[in-house]
């Protein structure tokens, strides 16, 4: 018999992702994004982003079956963000995905977004280490995760205790006049600038703070030190070398993201990284990983930027390893959960 064919639904914040897998084979990966409404206001808005969705579901899902070839009827079953994320985009997905299982008569499980994170990497280098440490990186969130299994045992490590590692690219990004989202345009402008120019602080760095936040990261310091020395280089009438500080800011992201990404492998003793998230598109963090995880016998992955970012097949992928391992599909009273924790990988 061959492996059992999954529908993926994403809907957290402004991507309507549709993806189809059969077991880690990916078949279709369709996206359509609402960045662009959002870029005039510098973020994300969330009714926006509903509304969105609302328009892009049926268009993207048809997209998704002819890209795969298949018919509806022929899933068996359908898996679909129940959050993290915005509540509206989130229940625009989840209401989309009950009809489904209800139409076709086909078992739903509602999964948490950063598990979907981690387990699209099997789509692009076959299954997963088991305990693996995952970093996530994107514009909603930072987290550092140990993996024992994926489909019911994720374990927080660490978060970010201000801003996720992608808000401070794009705010500094604002602050520099570079276009929203702005991690692309800084990774960009970075590489013709000098990383070491400017000395940005490393937050949550110094033994005081590592007693107490050994795998959390903050970024509000880092942010204001990049719009305190903007500032007075235009007071002091120098023109701002927009490379040098895109490349300053990047590398003092890059550097704390590995410190405690390498630190949760080395004392957890697990011998492989995951990365993901939007953030890990990033050239420089994907390069420096590279480096400091050859330096400690790291294994290193990293899904191609495509599936970094949020999509649909990080969704069937968590569902297809659900179906596999026999775990319990989500009753279809399910309720979608904006701020659900890691703990759940599956709504009940
Ligand atoms: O995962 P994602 O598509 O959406 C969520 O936020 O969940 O991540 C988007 C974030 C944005 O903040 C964007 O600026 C950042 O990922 N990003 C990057 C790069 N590409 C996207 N940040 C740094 N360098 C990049 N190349
Ligand atoms: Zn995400």
């Amino acid at each position: 018999m061959s492996e059992p064919l999954i529908l993926g639904i994403e809907t957290s914040c402004d991507e309507t992702g549709i993806g189809i897998v059969r077991g880690t084979t990916l078949l279709a990966d369709e996206v359509a994004s609402s960045v662009d409404e959002h870029a005039r206001f510098g973020g994300v808005v969330p009714e926006i982003a509903s509304r969105a969705h609302l328009e892009a579901m049926v268009p993207t899902i048809e997209r998704a079956c002819k890209t795969a070839n298949i018919k509806l009827a022929d899933v068996d079953a359908i898996a679909v963000t129940s959050g993290p994320g915005l509540a509206g985009a989130l229940l625009v997905g989840v209401a989309a995905a009950k009809s489904l299982a209800v139409a076709l008569g086909k078992p739903i499980y509602g999964v948490n977004h950063l598990a979907a994170h981690v387990c699209v990497d099997q789509l692009e280098h076959g299954p997963l280490d088991e305990p693996s440490v995952a970093m996530l990186v994107s514009g909603g969130h930072s987290s550092l995760l140990l993996v024992p299994d994926i489909t019911e045992d994720v374990i927080q490590l660490g978060q970010t205790i201000d801003d996720a590692a992608g808000e401070a690219f794009d705010k500094i990004a604002r602050v520099l006049g570079l276009p929203f989202p702005g991690g692309p345009y800084i990774d960009k402008a970075a590489q013709s600038g000098n990383p070491e120019a400017i000395d940005f602080p490393r937050g949550l760095t110094t033994p005081k703070d590592l007693a107490k936040h050994r795998f959390d990261v903050s970024f509000s310091g880092l942010k204001t030190a990049v719009a305190r020395w903007i500032e007075t280089e235009q007071r002091n009438g120098n023109a701002v070398m927009v490379n040098d500080v895109a490349a300053s800011f990047q590398e003092a992201i890059v550097d704390v993201l590995l410190r405690k990404a390498i630190d949760a492998c080395l004392s957890n003793d697990v011998g492989t990284l995951v990365i993901g998230g939007g953030v890990a598109a990033n050239s420089r963090l994907r390069a420096e990983a590279a480096h400091r995880c050859l330096e400690h016998n790291i294994s290193l992955r990293i899904p191609r930027p495509g599936l970094c970012t949020d999509n649909g097949a990080m969704v069937a992928a968590l569902g297809s390893e659900l179906v596999k391992r026999g775990r319990d599909a989500s009753q279809l009273s399910f309720a979608t959960d904006s701020s659900m924790n890691i703990k759940d990988v599956v709504a009940k």
